[in-house]
């Protein structure tokens, strides 16, 4: 990480810790147990019923709700183990704007921070906020991340950049590529996942495998997940982080 990303998150995750604490309990008090589980078709519906997101305003709701405070000016979170929000596709952000919102995804304290925090949120900021994440570049990977990525070896390589672009059919993994796109940059409400913070990446996937997190409609996330291993899915989380804006030359698998 370089000094300045360091200064910057030592100031912010106090403030940040005291937020989850108190965000964990406000929205434990509020929790709705019986949020709905999405279809295909009332999930369009949803989305479609959203106002028309404006990036404009939506960069005035990241800087005045907070969002940069955790998720970094321009979407590009400060420290690995939150998410970048940057380059996000607006289906997925507004998606997971409604599933905080409703509890459908809270699989930890962290996910009720967001709960209370995408409570406070109109239907027009949720649109807002998603177009002008929509409107970002992928996130820049910071450096500790880049340096992880680097790590990877040929060998690494190879197993990773094969997993992701053909699945295993011995093992009944879908490729990535097949749904998040070749270069992880997503489509529809399924996620970019390029240059997305390591630890973030983990963590989730683990919670999509021991299925804390299943907000997803088909729980086709939490199949590969499982299938897929706690190995292969730190190597992968290390491919996709070295996918994104880079201020140096990354490792190719090509
Ligand atoms: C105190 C820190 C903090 C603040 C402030 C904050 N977030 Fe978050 N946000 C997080 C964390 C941590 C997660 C990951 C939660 C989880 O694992 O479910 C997250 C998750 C998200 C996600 C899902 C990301 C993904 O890839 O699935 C979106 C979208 C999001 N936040 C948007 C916002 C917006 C918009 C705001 C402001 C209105 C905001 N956040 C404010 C910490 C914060
Ligand atoms: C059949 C399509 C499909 C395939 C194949 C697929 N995914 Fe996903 N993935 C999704 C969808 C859809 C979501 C969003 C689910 C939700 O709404 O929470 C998602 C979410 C994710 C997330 C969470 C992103 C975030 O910001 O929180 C990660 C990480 C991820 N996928 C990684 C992978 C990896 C690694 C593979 C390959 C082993 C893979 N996916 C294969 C459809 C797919």
């Amino acid at each position: 990480m370089k000094p300045a990303a360091f200064f910057v998150a030592r100031r912010v995750l106090p403030v940040a810790a005291a937020l989850i604490t108190a965000g964990a309990a406000r929205a434990s008090e509020s929790a709705q147990p019986t949020a709905q589980p999405w279809t295909p078709v009332t999930l369009q519906t949803a989305l479609r019923d959203l106002p028309k997101g404006n990036a404009a305003a939506g960069q005035k709701v990241h800087d005045g709700m907070m969002c940069a405070s955790c998720h970094g000016t321009a979407g590009n979170a400060s420290t690995l183990n939150w998410p970048s929000v940057a380059g996000q596709r607006a289906d997925y952000t507004a998606k997971m704007l409604l599933d905080y919102r409703s509890g459908l995804r809270d699989e930890d304290p962290r996910a009720r921070l967001m709960t209370s925090i995408a409570r406070m949120m109109t239907p027009q900021q949720i649109a807002d906020v998603s177009a002008y994440y929509a409107s970002l570049p992928k996130p820049v990977a910071p450096q500790a991340q880049v340096a992880l990525a680097a790590l990877l070896n040929a060998a690494e390589l190879q197993r990773v950049a094969r997993l992701v672009r053909k699945g295993d059919p011995s093992r009944l993994i879908t490729a990535c590529a097949s749904c998040h796109g070749l270069h992880g940059e997503g489509k529809g409400s399924t996620p970019a996942i390029a240059g997305q913070t390591t630890d973030y990446f983990i963590r989730t996937m683990r919670l999509y495998h021991s299925g804390a997190r299943h907000n997803d409609v088909y729980k086709g996330m939490s199949q590969f997940s499982q299938r897929l291993g706690d190995a292969d899915t730190v190597l992968i989380a290390r491919y996709y982080a070295s996918l994104g804006t880079s201020p140096q030359k990354m490792t190719k698998a090509d």
